[in-house]
């Protein structure tokens, strides 16, 4: 394939790549923009494979590693379950930093181009830079993978003078980024460049260990952000056009979809890109702050669940992480589907963090068949929970948490929740009292108004249809 025929491949691709991107923010596309996705990925690497500057020695190696990746990803892809995505995710970032530091190392000490004068220096800069963010994107994302899977404690390692220790990791890293420029050659720049290496690993893993568990999904997200960065960078090492635009559009995407979520967790921004997020509110800690919740607790059985469901005009359900779990998604449609035949005004409220993942609810709702119409947003519905008269919350917790807005002690205090206490009656489904991903005792299971129906999401829900059918 010519350079020409090449790039023409690679624009293509990327306006691939930004259509995927346009789908995939609307659940009603999202099938289109993986499509898209999928298209300009294969264009992509056809393009790569067959174009310039691969040898035909070369085809193999390629070919061996497209059979063990892809076989790799596909084996994930079937095996890993809905609610473990995160960590899945994570992992995927440390590779893509992996892949910045050793593309760096390798055209470092490729002598089969030679740079002069400007062009040298940009091309070290380049390398400087791209194993920099791709050292912290991979070390970062193995303790969000050990931290996401339970392998490493969720509670912020919080070093004495960790800010401090990080203003010096970045002093010593441009002390040694200036000797690295100086050296005349790789031998030379070895030292520095390993020395920087090692920084960044041990700048990625302080800035994680930092960050507190109920932060996470943040953390992930600014992870996705970092590792297209670490893959613009890579493309900026092998002058290749189409990586360094597919890296900025993962980059920019994963950074508005961090300060989407910041907002929906009502954290500072610009502390997560610092790092170390996480720590100084007391947000992580469970039970680190916060009144105790007192009161009586009133549960109920299915069948006054299905009797409320029955009499009430509007209701609104608000799905979480229990309902992944339960896999009471279709249930929760069949519900559903039956109330409205009778109708009653069914909607959902979607929290921008419910579950483990964004965009999780909306996921499982679009594989039950749930319209897309009756699924809002929580801006969208926070307001009208005052003229509803039942409020089911199937497995959540936390998004749902009063404390966020009475309670200024509280560790989730300032997260914005949505407010169906302000609904006639509200019901809880869940298996027992126990807190959710934040650790933090739940007001709301107290109100007068509100009832509690305990066992596992699925079971009660099909106990739930039963009495509504009968
Ligand atoms: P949580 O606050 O974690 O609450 C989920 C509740 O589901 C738990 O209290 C649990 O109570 C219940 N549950 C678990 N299994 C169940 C089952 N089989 N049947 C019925 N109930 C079950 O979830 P949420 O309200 O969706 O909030 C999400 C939380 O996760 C937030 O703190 C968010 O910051 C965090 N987070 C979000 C993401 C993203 S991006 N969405 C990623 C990571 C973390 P029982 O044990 O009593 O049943």
């Amino acid at each position: 394939m010519s350079e020409s025929l090449a790039t023409v491949a690679y624009i293509g691709a990327a306006i691939l790549f930004i259509l995927s991107l346009g789908g995939l923010s609307n659940p009603e596309t999202s099938r289109r923009g993986n499509f898209y996705g999928i298209v300009g990925m294969t264009i992509a690497v056809l393009a790569t494979v067959l174009g310039p500057r691969v040898t035909a020695a070369g085809v193999p190696w390629i070919i061996g590693a497209l059979a063990v990746g892809g076989g790799i990803g596909l084996y994930a892809a079937r095996k890993v379950q809905m609610t473990q995505m995160p960590e899945l995710v994570a992992l995927m970032h440390s590779l893509v930093g992996l892949a910045a530091c050793l593309v760096g190392f390798a055209s470092y000490v490729d002598t089969s181009i030679q740079f002069e004068g400007a062009e040298k220096a940009i091309h070290e800069v380049e390398i400087y830079i791209g194993i920099l963010i791709g050292a912290v994107t991979f070390s970062g994302s193995i303790i969000a993978f050990g931290k996401l899977s339970g392998k490493i404690g969720g509670k912020p390692l919080l070093l004495p003078g960790r800010h401090w220790l990080n203003l010096l990791a970045l002093l010593v890293v441009i002390w040694f980024g200036y000797l690295f420029l100086q050296a005349h050659d790789p031998a030379a720049g070895m030292t520095p460049l390993i020395v920087m290496t090692v920084i960044a690993l041990l700048f990625g893993i302080h800035m994680v260990m930092a960050i507190g568990g109920a932060d996470m999904p943040v953390v992930v997200s600014m992870l996705n952000s970092y590792s297209g960065w670490a893959a613009a960078a890579t493309g900026f090492m092998l002058a290749n056009d189409l990586l360094i635009v597919t890296g900025a559009l993962v980059g920019s995407s994963g950074a508005i979809l961090s300060y989407i979520m910041c907002r929906a967790m009502n954290r500072n921004f610009i502390s997560v890109i610092a790092g170390g997020f996480g720590t100084g509110g007391g947000a992580a800690p469970a039970a680190a702050g916060g009144a105790q919740p007192a009161g009586e607790v009133v549960a109920v059985s299915a069948a006054e669940t299905a009797d409320m469901l029955r009499s009430a005009k509007n209701v609104i359900i608000i799905p979480g992480y229990g309902m992944a779990v339960a896999q009471a998604q279709h249930t929760v449609y069949e519900i559903t589907k039956m109330l409205r035949e009778k109708g009653v005004n069914v909607r959902f409220g979607i929290h921008p963090v419910a579950g483990r993942m964004p965009g999780h609810m909306n996921v499982l709702l679009a594989e039950a068949k749930v319209p897309y119409d009756i699924v809002l947003e929580m801006d969208e519905i926070n307001d009208d929970f005052s003229d509803t008269d039942v409020s089911i919350v199937i497995g959540a917790n936390d998004i749902v948490n009063p404390a966020a807005e009475d309670d200024p002690t509280s560790p989730i205090a300032g997260m914005p929740v949505l407010q169906v206490w302000k609904s006639k009656t509200s019901i809880v489904m869940k298996r027992s009292m126990a807190s959710g991903y934040a650790g933090v005792d739940n007001p709301l299971f107290f109100k007068e108004n509100n009832r509690m129906l305990f066992g596992d999401a699925k079971k009660m829900l099909d106990e739930v249809l039963g009495a509504l059918k009968a």
